[in-house]
């Protein structure tokens, strides 16, 4: 049945309803035009007229109605015998009004039918040929789309814009501070942690180039050494901070450096802090800067030069140096995380900060080498004799260094280990009487020896810096010389390990407490 709708559809609705109650008949949406609300993938009729159909053998059926620009639904209760706008229903026993699509002159048509008493003809449902929902859907996707994404799209435009005015201010105000300081420009260097880094290319990817510049002064030379020179300097008109400048020379020296202070698990109380890296472009030339914790004692030889150790604060002093190595030597953080453990490679006395009476930091990780066991002797090969002559172990003066055992630059620092504490134990006041202080074969040898007078003294004639009997008086101090020199043995592996020392002092530190308690003595 093809029916008028309208108006007289209500009427229709309300006639014939009494009269077909109890009758199965079906109840279909009933509009001659509609516009679908689609949602979610699924179109509704927007029709919102019902009839009961007239006859049990009518269904419900739906007509879309498509051309360019618009579309529209029909809504009907109709004898599926009979065309609907030239075309049978092609299916309708289901409960489900299934759109099929039929192709016409004018644009495209679909249809469905069912069979309900629940207006199954309302619900549009587009399952092979989904084009009709598209059309409709893609007209109110777009416009809302657009509305929905305009706000956070402008707002992200002007937070943008606003960021890069405000980033050229500041930049403009600091290079005018920096016209008159040796490095007028700088690009500070945003470091990751990379427990991956190995000595070269990695540790270039591990620094991130940005242009932040770091408000500081420098104030005062603290320090110069074969590449770098270290400077006193505020930080922000504040805090007090080093600055250790690399020439353009020193560029692999910096590099490794920061390469070893990045890596997150190198963190240590008995390590410099490391703070940033900067590069640096001044008027003459490019430079390389560390910025760390500043220590105001300075290293451990200028106070040893002036200062007399109590056995108390020689003993907390010289544990943490050996506390520093034996975190680097480690393939452990104190916290138990696995890390790559390193060897200093320029342990001294001149590479030891004092950070309080009773604390010391290490220091110029230049040449310090990651003991990485993915890589290769090749990686190794020419890490053979590097370092201060006179802290030089035999094997590194004898150039038969076993590359093929990482553990190798474990021993060689152990041996430098040896002669630092030699150094800090004769300015000890539980070694008796305390002479003024010498650097280890400081008697021996002039200021610089030069590698071929060590090799002579250390390899041929296996002189170590002299122990008198005298220091063996005091029992702590027995416990160290025997410490000492089996640090510095001959043979490599005879020497003890950094943890090992560690253990020592952690005994000399119970005797010391003992021996407090029990006589007042020490
Ligand atoms: N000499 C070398 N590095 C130093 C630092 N971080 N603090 C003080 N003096 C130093």
């Amino acid at each position: 049945m093809g029916g008028s709708a309208g108006t007289t559809t209500l009427l229709v609705y309300l006639t014939l309803s009494a009269a077909h109650r109890n009758t199965r008949t079906n109840v279909c949406k009933w509009c001659n035009y509609s516009q679908p609300i689609c949602e979610g993938g699924t179109c509704f009729s927007n029709c919102n007229l019902s009839s009961y159909c007239e006859t049990s053998e009518e269904i419900c059926v739906s007509l879309w109605k498509q051309d360019n620009d618009s579309v529209q639904v029909i809504t009907l209760c109709h004898h599926p015998q009979y065309p609907l706008e030239n075309v049978l229903v092609p299916s309708y026993n289901s409960v489900r009004c299934v759109m099929e699509a039929v192709p016409t002159r004018t644009g495209r048509l679909y249809i469905c039918g069912c069979v309900d008493e629940q207006e199954c003809n309302d619900k549009l449902i587009f399952y092979n040929d989904i084009d009709g929902y598209s059309l409709l859907h893609s007209r109110e996707v777009v416009p809302v789309a657009v509305i929905s994404l305009l706000p956070p799209l402008l707002l992200a435009i002007t937070v943008t814009v606003l960021f890069y005015l405000y980033r050229t201010q500041r930049l403009r105000k600091r290079s005018k501070a920096w016209q008159e300081k040796p490095g007028d420009y700088s690009y500070r260097l945003s470091l990751t942690s990379s427990s991956q880094c190995n000595i070269s290319i990695a540790c270039a990817n591990s620094i991130n180039h940005n242009t932040e510049l770091l408000p500081i002064e420098l104030e005062q030379r603290v320090g110069k050494g074969r590449i770098a020179e270290v400077w006193r300097a505020k930080l922000k008109h504040s805090e007090t901070v080093a600055v250790k400048i690399f020439p353009f020379q020193g560029y692999s020296s910096w590099k490794n450096e920061i390469c070893i202070f990045t890596d997150a698990n190198v963190k240590h109380e008995n390590v410099l802090q490391f703070l940033t890296a900067e590069e640096r472009v001044s008027s003459l030339q490019k430079q390389y800067w560390i910025i760390t914790a500043y220590h105001a004692r300075g290293n451990l030889k200028d106070y040893l030069t002036s200062h007399v150790l109590s056995w108390t604060s020689f003993l907390k002093m010289a544990g943490s140096v050996v506390n520093g190595l034996a975190h680097l030597h480690s393939d452990y953080t104190p916290c138990g995380t696995p890390k790559i453990a390193i060897a200093h490679r320029d342990i001294k006395s001149t590479n030891i900060l004092v950070k309080s009476e009773s604390e010391c930091v290490l220091c110029d990780f230049g040449i310090t080498l990651r003991l990485d066991p993915s890589l290769t002797v090749d990686a190794f090969a020419n890490s053979g004799q590097v370092g201060t002559a006179r802290y030089m172990a035999p094997e590194v003066l004898e150039s038969r260094v076993n590359l093929e055992d990482l553990e190798s630059f474990k021993q060689m620092d152990v041996y430098s280990l040896a002669l630092v504490l030699w150094e800090m134990g004769s300015r000890c006041e539980a070694v008796g009487e305390v002479k003024t202080y010498e650097l280890p074969f400081g008697s021996m040898m002039q200021e610089e020896p030069c590698i071929e007078s060590i090799r002579d003294l250390v390899l041929n004639r296996k002189e170590r810096p002299d122990i008198p009997l005298t220091w063996r008086r005091h029992p702590g101090m027995d416990v160290l010389c025997d410490t000492i020199m089996e640090c510095w043995d001959h043979d490599p592996e005879a020497r003890l390990t950094a943890p090992c020392v560690a253990e020592r002092f952690s005994l000399m530190e119970q005797m010391d407490a003992v021996s407090t308690y029990s006589s007042g003595y020490y």
